[in-house]
Order: C-alpha cells, then sequence, then structure tokens
C-alpha cells in the first residue's frame, strides 16, 4: 500500500470543530502550519475559535440535514470526524441521538466517497469491542464501522474520559467531587477505567495525520493511570486538595435514577448524563499499547491533568456552559 503522505498544500477538514476536542484541535494544527477548513453548523460559535492570521476556511452545513459536505470535502485530503450528537436537556429527547450519529455518519461517507476523500481520523470511545455494550458505546462503535467501511482509510483512536475543561464527562465528575463531599453511586464505581489528559489526545489526533502509516489502524489510547471509578474520584479530591470523599454503594441505583440525580445535584443535564452513566458499566482500559510505535508521546498523569482542566475553567466550579 502506498502511504498516504500529507504534504504542505494540503488542506485538513475538522467536522466537529466547535465541540470540546476539535475547538482544541484548531489551534494546534495552526501551530504545525496545516491548512485548516471547518464545517460548522453555527458561523457565530465557530468566530473565536479562529486564530488570528491562520488559513482556515470555513463552510456552515450539517450532516444531518446533508448541507455544505461536498464543498467541505472539495480538494481535501484528511477529514478529521469529531462528531456527536449526544446532548439533549433531558432523557427523552435524547432517545434519537444515536439514529442521528448514524446517519449522519452514512452521509459523511457518501460525499467522501465522491469527494475522493483520502483519510479520515475519528475519535471513538474506548471499551466499544467488548460485550454486554451500553448504548453509547454501541452507537460509538456503530460509528467507526461505518466510517472504516469506505475508499478513504480510517485511522481510529479510541479514548476514556478526556481530562480537559468543558468535556461533557470531565465535567461531570468535577461537579460531583468538587460539590458532594458524600456521595451515593451506583455499583459500577468498582470498574476500571483509563482516563486520558485532552493534551495527549491533541498529541495522538496530530501524531495519526503526520504518520502516514497509521491510515487504515485502529489505536486504544490512554493516560499513564488506571483506577476504578471510585479511586478516579479519589485522586481528584486528592488533586484538588479537597477532603477523601465518602462514598456510598447503593446496588440498586439505576443509570436513569443516577442521570437524574446528575442533574438534580450538578448542572449537566440528564440526558448527556445517562448515556454517560450507563457507559461506565463497561471497563474501558487499553487492550494495548501499539499506538507508542507510531505516535509515542510523554503521558500526562490524572492529577496533572485535572489540576490544569481545573486551572482552564473561566467561571470555577459551578458554572459551566451546559
Ligand atoms: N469528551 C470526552 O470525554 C470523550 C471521550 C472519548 C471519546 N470522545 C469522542 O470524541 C469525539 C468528540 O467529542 P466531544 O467531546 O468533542 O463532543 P462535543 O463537544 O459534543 O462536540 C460534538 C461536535 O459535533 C458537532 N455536530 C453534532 N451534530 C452535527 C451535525 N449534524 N452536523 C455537523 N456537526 C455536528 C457539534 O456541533 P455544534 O457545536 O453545532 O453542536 C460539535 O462541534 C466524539 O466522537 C466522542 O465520542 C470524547
Amino acid at each position: 500500500m502506498t502511504p498516504i503522505v500529507l504534504t504542505p498544500s494540503d488542506r485538513v477538514l475538522i467536522i466537529g470543530a466547535t465541540g470540546f476536542v476539535g475547538a482544541r484541535l484548531i489551534p494546534e494544527l495552526v501551530k504545525k502550519n496545516i491548512k485548516l477548513r471547518l464545517l460548522v453548523r453555527d458561523l457565530a460559535k465557530v468566530a473565536p475559535l479562529i486564530p488570528k492570521g491562520s488559513d482556515i476556511e470555513v463552510v456552515q452545513g450539517d450532516l444531518v440535514a446533508n448541507t455544505g459536505l461536498a464543498e467541505s470535502l472539495r480538494g481535501i485530503h484528511t477529514a478529521y470526524y469529531l462528531v456527536h450528537s449526544m446532548g439533549g436537556k433531558t432523557l427523552f429527547k435524547n432517545e434519537e441521538y444515536a439514529n442521528k450519529d448514524r446517519m449522519a455518519a452514512k452521509t459523511f461517507m457518501a460525499a467522501a466517497e465522491s469527494a475522493g476523500l483520502e483519510r479520515i481520523i475519528y475519535l471513538g470511545g474506548l471499551g466499544e469491542t467488548g460485550d454486554n455494550l451500553s448504548e453509547h458505546l454501541r452507537s460509538r462503535a456503530e460509528i467507526a464501522a461505518i466510517l472504516s467501511s469506505g475508499t478513504p482509510k480510517a485511522t481510529i483512536l479510541r479514548a476514556a474520559i478526556i481530562i480537559g475543561a468543558r468535556g461533557a464527562s470531565y465535567e461531570m465528575l468535577r461537579y460531583l467531587v468538587e460539590r458532594l463531599p458524600i456521595m451515593i453511586t451506583p455499583k459500577w464505581v468498582e470498574m476500571r477505567i483509563q482516563p486520558i489528559a485532552i493534551r495527549d489526545v491533541l498529541e495522538y489526533l496530530i501524531g495519526c495525520l503526520l504518520n502516514a502509516e497509521t491510515a487504515g489502524q485502529e489505536f486504544d489510547i490512554g493516560g499513564p493511570d488506571i483506577f476504578t471509578y471510585v479511586e478516579m474520584m479519589q485522586q481528584y479530591a486528592e488533586a484538588r486538595g479537597l477532603a477523601k470523599r465518602f462514598i456510598v454503594r447503593v446496588p440498586v441505583l439505576t443509570p436513569m435514577l443516577s442521570a437524574y440525580w446528575v442533574d438534580l445535584v450538578t448542572p449537566i443535564p440528564s440526558g448527556i448524563a445517562h448515556p454517560l452513566i450507563e457507559g461506565l458499566r463497561n471497563e474501558v482500559v487499553c487492550k494495548d499499547s501499539r499506538i507508542d510505535q507510531f505516535v509515542p508521546i510523554t503521558k500526562t498523569p490524572f492529577k496533572d491533568a485535572v489540576l490544569t482542566a481545573f486551572s482552564e475553567e473561566l467561571d470555577g466550579p459551578g458554572i459551566t456552559g451546559f
């Protein structure tokens, strides 16, 4: 296979540029002098994300409505696919997110095929290859399969909770630990998880773009620490200098009840909390470290990632954009 090498004249597309990961990827790619195009639904959201003097084109469009795709893909070498429809304010409104994500990925693939796109880089969820998957992880796995099914070579990265200000899962962790010295939790808090710093995720996303050998491959990515959820909460408290949290496991607490409870005690709506909590019943730990051969990085310890994320919060604990 001929490696698909990125040249300085190639332009890279980011879909999901206004999201938690996408918005942070923009300035990092600009620093590497990579020319960008962004497909966004809301032009007002993207304006503050564009660094002054950068070579960035913006196309307005929507994957589900199938608008703007052909224009956004014209002449593009690689597309980052960082799209997620999750985020309904209530559980009821959120029921359809898997359908929307499926429709978005299929529409994108059809357009990518006709545009002759060479590469796709997708960030999905760790643990999605196991059994008994939550709806959230099943949906993420389905998107990976759709994106890998065409002519463009897909690189699939899989991560567990990403530690960074404004990441939905991280914000849920932050609010719970910051606000509640005593917590009641479902029994899943004994499952293992391998969190990763947003800085490390960005290094992997960019490293894969720059290393053509990663095209057509799948990688698990994770930080240097593996904890149970309960340990992760205690480690967060320790990093922040908070007293040890008192955690009471209640076996009968369902994901739905937990989501309503999170909605009540934090600003995270139940529509976001529910799929995330449901996903916690799956162990999310890297199966291997193959990525190290292709993109070697210095992994950020969990506590350092927490302190960086905390210092980046614009408003301090208690207020977010949710
Ligand atoms: N956050 C984590 O902890 C985490 C952990 C592991 C894996 N991941 C994966 O990383 C990827 C990015 O996640 P994220 O946390 O950055 O998500 P996010 O903050 O929810 O961002 C999602 C992005 O998708 C865009 N989008 C949604 N529907 C769209 C549509 N129909 N057409 C065009 N754009 C659309 C959103 O645009 P709008 O701004 O217009 O809504 C937004 O830019 C996802 O695949 C996720 O599974 C995230």
